[in-house]
C-alpha cells in the first residue's frame, strides 16, 4: 500500500502528488486528457482504496459473523473495524453508525422506521426547497401514508436558507426537520445546528443529508447535535454500494427496523423474534463487507489529508471557477459565494441547453453532469428546466478550470450553427 500524502496545512493539499494515487486520473477520453468535474455525483478512487478491496477479497473474505473460522473472524474484524474508522471520523459511537447502501436507504430507514412509528395525522415534516429527491420522496409518501404534511423552507436569492421563514415553519406540529448539509445543486452550505436548535425547541428531531458535506467537511455529529446523518460512501473516495446512517443511541434504540432477516434477529421462534443490539438490528442480511473495508480506507486517506486542507481546497477552486465564470455575460450562476459553498458550482449559458454544453465538454475530456440533478423541485423554484453543474474535489487543479473555461468556449460556437 503507497503511503497517503500528509497535509495538515489547511490552504495546501500537495494535489499533483495525490492525483497520483488516483490511476483513472490517468486516463484520456476523446483523445484529451480526463478533466473530471462530477465528484458530486461520484468521487474518483484512489489506489489506497482499490488495493484494500483487492487484498481483502484475495486474503481475508468470507461471511461475518457467522463462522467460527480464521476467514469469518478476520472478516467480522474488519467491517466492525469500519464502524470504527467511520464512527471516529463523524464523531459517534461505534455501534451508532449503520451501513446502508447509500445516502437514499438511509434517508429511507429514517423515513420508515422512525416516520411510520412516530407521525400522526396533522404532524409536520419540515423540509429546504434545496433538497435532493431522496430527502424529499420518502417524506412526501411517509406524509401520504400518515396523513402528516411537507413544508418546506424557503431559499433567498443566493440560493441561502431563510431562517426566518425556517423559525416561522417549525413549531409544535413538527415533528421532523431533515434537511441537506451541502446542496447537490447550489453548494450552499446549511446552517444545520441552527436549524437543529429550532427542531429541538419545538421537540423535534434534526436529520442531516451529509451526502455533500461529509466528503469535504469535518464532520462533528455531537456538536451539530443532529438526531440522524445520512451519507455515501462513493463520493467520499470510497466503492459504490455503502453508504450510512448515524443515529443517537436513544432514538435508534426506541425504532423498529427497517429490514427483516438474517443477522438482525436475536431470537427467533414460529410464533416471533427479537432484534439484536445496534448497529446490527438495523443491518439485515449479508452487508457490504468488502465496500466497507474499501470505506475504511477512504476514511484513513482523508484523515491523512486533514479535512480542513480538503474544504480549503475545494473552496479554493470554487472561487477560482465563480471568478472566470463571473466576468462571462452570458453565463449564469446559481447559489452564493464561494465561503458559503462547498465546491459546486451550477451554471446556465444564454440560449444553449445544458445537455448540449456537457457533451461538447465531453468531446474536450471534460466530465461534468447536466440536468436536474435529482433536484426538480428547485430547478422550479431557479425557473430553469436544468443546469450544468462543475464539482470539485482533492484532486482537482486551477488548471482544470482553465481547461473548463476553454471547453466553454468551444460549446458557445454551437449558437452560430
Ligand atoms: N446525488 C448525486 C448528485 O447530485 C448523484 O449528482
Amino acid at each position: 500500500m503507497s503511503a497517503v500524502p500528509i497535509s495538515h496545512d489547511a490552504a495546501a493539499l500537495n494535489v499533483e502528488m495525490l492525483r497520483r494515487d488516483f490511476p483513472i486520473l490517468s486516463r484520456r477520453v476523446h483523445d484529451r486528457p480526463l478533466v473530471y468535474l462530477d465528484s458530486a455525483a461520484s468521487s474518483q478512487k484512489p489506489r489506497q482504496v482499490i488495493d484494500a478491496i483487492s487484498r481483502y477479497y484475495e486474503y481475508s473474505h468470507a461471511n461475518i459473523h457467522r463462522g467460527v473460522y480464521v476467514l469469518s473472524e478476520e472478516a467480522t474484524i474488519a467491517y466492525e473495524h469500519a464502524h470504527e474508522s467511520v464512527a471516529r471520523f463523524i464523531h459517534a459511537d461505534w455501534d451508532e453508525v449503520i451501513f446502508t447502501k447509500n445516502t437514499t436507504e438511509a434517508l429511507n430507514l429514517v423515513a420508515y422506521a422512525w416516520g411510520l412509528q412516530h407521525l400522526h395525522a396533522g404532524d409536520e415534516v419540515v423540509l429546504t426547497q434545496l433538497e435532493h429527491h431522496s430527502n424529499i420522496v420518502p417524506w412526501q409518501q411517509m406524509a401520504r401514508r400518515t396523513g402528516a404534511v411537507v413544508h418546506y423552507i424557503r431559499i433567498d436569492a443566493q440560493g441561502r436558507l431563510d431562517l426566518e421563514h425556517a423559525d416561522a415553519l417549525i413549531g409544535p406540529r413538527t415533528k421532523m426537520v431533515s434537511v441537506a448539509h451541502v446542496s447537490n445543486v447550489l453548494g450552499t452550505i446549511n446552517p444545520v445546528a441552527i436549524l437543529g436548535q429550532m427542531a429541538h425547541a419545538q421537540g423535534a428531531l434534526l436529520c442531516v443529508d451529509g451526502a455533500q458535506s461529509i466528503p469535504h467537511m469535518a464532520v462533528d455529529v455531537r456538536a451539530l447535535d443532529c438526531d440522524f446523518f445520512a451519507f455515501s460512501g462513493h463520493k467520499m473516495l470510497g466503492p459504490t454500494g455503502i453508504g450510512g446512517l448515524y443515529g443517537k443511541r436513544q432514538v435508534l434504540e426506541q425504532m423498529e427496523p427497517f429490514l427483516y432477516g438474517g443477522d438482525m434477529i436475536s431470537e427467533v421462534t414460529f410464533a416471533g423474534a427479537s432484534w439484536q443490539d445496534l448497529p446490527w438490528k438495523f443491518e439485515a442480511g449479508t452487508p457490504p463487507i468488502a465496500e466497507g473495508v474499501g470505506l475504511a480506507a477512504a476514511v484513513a486517506y482523508l484523515e491523512a489529508l486533514g479535512m480542513p486542507a480538503v474544504l480549503a481546497h475545494a473552496q479554493h477552486l470554487t472561487r477560482y471557477a465563480l471568478e472566470q465564470m463571473h466576468q462571462a455575460p452570458d453565463i449564469a450562476v446559481y447559489g452564493p459565494e464561494a465561503e458559503a459553498r462547498g465546491g459546486v458550482i451550477s451554471f446556465n449559458i444564454t440560449d444553449l441547453h445544458p445537455h448540449d454544453i456537457a457533451s461538447v465538454l465531453d468531446h474536450c475530456g471534460v466530465a461534468i453532469r447536466a440536468g436536474h440533478h435529482c433536484a426538480m423541485p428547485l430547478m422550479q423554484v431557479l425557473g430553469v428546466n436544468g443546469t450544468c453543474r462543475a464539482s470539485f474535489y482533492v484532486y482537482n487543479t486551477v488548471g482544470e478550470i482553465d481547461v473548463l473555461m476553454e471547453a466553454i468556449g468551444e460549446a458557445r460556437r454551437l449558437r452560430r450553427r
